[in-house]
């Protein structure tokens, strides 16, 4: 344990990410186990209208429906395979992104081809993923120096912190090679396009995140939607081990049918109803909790504009600001690298987190795919230079200002 973990035990300290939870959540909870029933049933229900018709107020193709899971990356696998992600086929993925946005298309027996960053972004280059979707359409390998083969079956574009990406040129190189378009929108509530619209709404389907530190959060949790409703009905029967949903009521209903079939083989990937009322509180919140976030990354914001030490992370109006990543320069990482100053924010007391640590990098996918750092250069300097910093709805001024403190103390002499 380094000495700032331990820092961060004491009463001042400033976590990295911490969840908004009132009293109308606590009651939400109490409400369901005072109901003798636990698991999936009505409020799961309720949250997925509930949050389907939220999504549908400035969709340009509104939700379908919507399947409440147990997490996003339960979300991704299911939503890959209603698309129909298999064997033999290439599911396109940033290498900027956290493990189950690859692990997924894996699982389903498909292979993961890595896309670069963006010049000066997190988001994933559109050019490098039109490349990569040409190259192994034409039966080569992903990248001139080796790399998974095979068909390009999908694109996971991922709204990395809470900004969206780029879905027009994303769409139009999917549709150019056939891929479907599923969003990882695990950062991206609510976020929206330059046109406003809704990310999560902008392909065949979106996955989001409830997981403890998202911006709406059950603990854990996910949903996916879609303007189809082939794929919500494909995602439901194979959350529930690939039974009807119809029987979720065979416990608590006397009338009910205790028949039921397997239609598939399936999983188990529901999410109970005490997450999903917390979720429905939070739904009514989030444009609350968004401001707050707002108001504490506007903050951060002008404080390390203009200098020479640091970058600002790239935003837009409907950034979700769910992150901050900050970028130390190079004025300031030829001095201290990016390391000390997290173990230096952590000796005060700050939490801090590095997103992320690029997938080509990681053990498993390097070994599976003999990947070369060289081809993800961009995913390489964003990585090496990130710090993201505290960013949460109940942060007071006070705290985002010791933050800043200590973040502009790095430079310090
Ligand atoms: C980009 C991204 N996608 C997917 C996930 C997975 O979310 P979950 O924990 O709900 O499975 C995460 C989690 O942090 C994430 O950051």
């Amino acid at each position: 344990m380094s000495v700032g973990s331990m820092r961060q035990d004491t009463a001042d300290a400033i976590p990295f990410a911490r969840p908004f939870i009132g009293q109308e959540e606590e009651e939400a909870v109490l409400r369901v186990m005072r109901s003798g029933w636990l698991t999936t049933a009505g409020e799961a229900l309720a949250f997925e209208r509930e949050f389907a018709a939220r999504l549908g107020e400035n969709a340009v193709d509104p939700p379908a429906g919507a399947a409440a899971v147990s997490s996003a990356t339960a979300g991704l696998h299911l939503a890959l395979e209603a698309c129909g992600v298999g064997a033999g086929d290439v599911v396109l993925v940033p290498s900027y992104t956290f493990a189950s946005t690859a692990e997924v298309a894996v699982c389903l027996g498909a292979e993961a081809a890595f896309i670069d960053c963006a010049e000066d972004s997190f988001l994933l280059d559109a050019e490098n993923l039109e490349m990569t979707a040409r190259r192994l359409s034409e039966g080569k390998t992903a990248y001139e120096t080796g790399g998974p083969s095979g068909r390009p079956r999908a694109v996971i574009p991922v709204h990395f912190g809470g900004l969206c990406c780029d879905m027009e040129a994303v769409r139009g190189i999917a549709r150019d090679y056939g891929m479907a378009v599923i969003e990882d929108a695990a950062h991206a509530f609510p976020a929206y396009s330059a046109r406003g619209v809704p990310a999560g709404t902008l392909g065949d389907a979106g996955v989001f995140s409830f997981y403890s530190t998202k911006t709406l959060t059950t603990g854990e949790g996910g949903m996916v939607v879609s303007p189809n409703l082939e794929i919500i009905k494909r995602v439901s029967l194979m959350r529930m081990h690939g039974i009807d949903r119809s029987v979720w009521n065979r416990y608590t209903d006397a009338g009910a049918s205790w028949r039921y079939e397997v239609a598939e083989a399936g999983y188990k990937y529901n999410l109970p109803d005490i997450l999903a009322a917390i979720g429905r509180v939070q739904l009514r919140r989030a444009d609350d909790l968004l401001g707050k976030r707002r108001s504490i990354a506007a903050r951060y914001d002008a404080a390390f504009s203009g200098g020479p030490f640091f970058s600002v992370p790239p935003t837009a109006e409907g950034d979700a600001r769910h992150l901050y990543p900050l970028r130390l320069n190079s004025a300031l990482s030829e001095r201290i690298s990016r390391d000390e100053c997290v173990w230096k924010l952590q000796e005060q007391g700050i939490g801090v987190s590095v997103h992320f640590i690029p997938l080509h990098t990681m053990p498993y996918y390097r070994k599976r795919y003999k990947l070369k750092a060289r081809d993800f250069p961009r995913a390489m300097d964003a990585f090496s230079r990130v710090v993201s910093l505290p960013l949460w709805p109940g942060m007071t001024d006070g705290q985002a200002d010791r933050v800043i403190e200590a973040v502009l103390g790095l430079a310090l002499p």
